[in-house]
């Protein structure tokens, strides 16, 4: 039995839906649809991880580090994909999702040094097979809040069994440093009680500002020690 016969079998026993011919068969293709595009973004991120292994791998091969001290990756719930179409008005479909949320595939890359955020950038700018959708230095130019990371979105192909398909993967590129600023403002803003006055916002910022100023002490520090200078 295939997947879309299975949720037809599922649905058949959903009395609201089974006795509707239509939109049982509407329910079902949406269902095949969705876990398709799923397959496809979470094989996405497997190839783009699988890349960024081989490229510290390489890197401890020829100069004895590791460029990456960590990834990890997630795909958007279907509760968020919902949200997010529902909050840009957009309609609840497969292909608008697959049209309009350009970050249902996420990585995120915490680097040792600064230096490093750019290398893996431009090994990445380098292959003629990724497609570099968008690209945002937020490291050159924070955000208002004080948060800093190179954002990209790469069109990654997938060799599936008969067809080649592309999906955009977002990668966030960050020190260590700027990760655990980014992870601490996320925790302290999204609680749901929280009341982030003006001067709150001040004083994340001016964190995230001494932070930054600690990050290219280190990096000095290591290009020193390394004679690169
Ligand atoms: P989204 O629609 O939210 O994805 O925005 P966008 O497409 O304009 O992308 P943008 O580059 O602004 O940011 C996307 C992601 O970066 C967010 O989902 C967060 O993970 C992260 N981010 C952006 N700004 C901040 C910030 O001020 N603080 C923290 N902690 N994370 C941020
Ligand atoms: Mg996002």
């Amino acid at each position: 039995m295939n997947e879309k016969d299975f949720y037809v079998e599922v649905i058949d026993n959903l009395p609201a839906i089974s006795e509707n011919e239509n939109m049982k068969e509407k329910f079902a293709q949406t269902f095949y649809e969705f876990l398709q595009l799923q397959h496809l973004y979470d094989s996405a991120i497997e190839v783009m991880k699988t890349y960024l292994n081989i490229l510290d791998n390489e890197f401890s091969v020829k100069f004895q580090r590791n460029p990456i001290h960590n990834i990890e990756s997630r795909l958007k719930s279907p509760q968020s994909i919902i949200g997010k179409l529902q909050k840009k008005g957009l309609p609840l479909t497969t292909e608008s999702a697959r049209k309009n949320l350009l970050d249902m595939a996420g990585i995120r890359v915490t680097c040792c040094y600064i230096s490093d955020i750019y290398a893996i950038v431009d090994m990445l700018s380098r292959r003629d097979d990724f497609t570099i959708i968008k690209q945002k230095d937020y490291i050159k130019k924070p955000k208002p809040s004080g948060y800093r990371s190179y954002h990209m979105i790469v069109n990654v192909p997938v060799y599936l069994s008969t067809t080649k398909q592309y999906a955009p993967v977002e990668i966030q590129i960050r020190t260590i440093a700027m990760d655990f600023w980014a992870s601490l403002e996320h925790q302290l803003k999204y609680k749901p009680s929280a009341s982030i006055t003006p001067e709150i916002s001040q004083e994340l910022r001016e964190c995230a500002e001494r932070i930054a100023e600690t990050d290219l002490q280190m990096q000095r520090i290591f290009m020193q020690i390394n004679d690169l200078e």
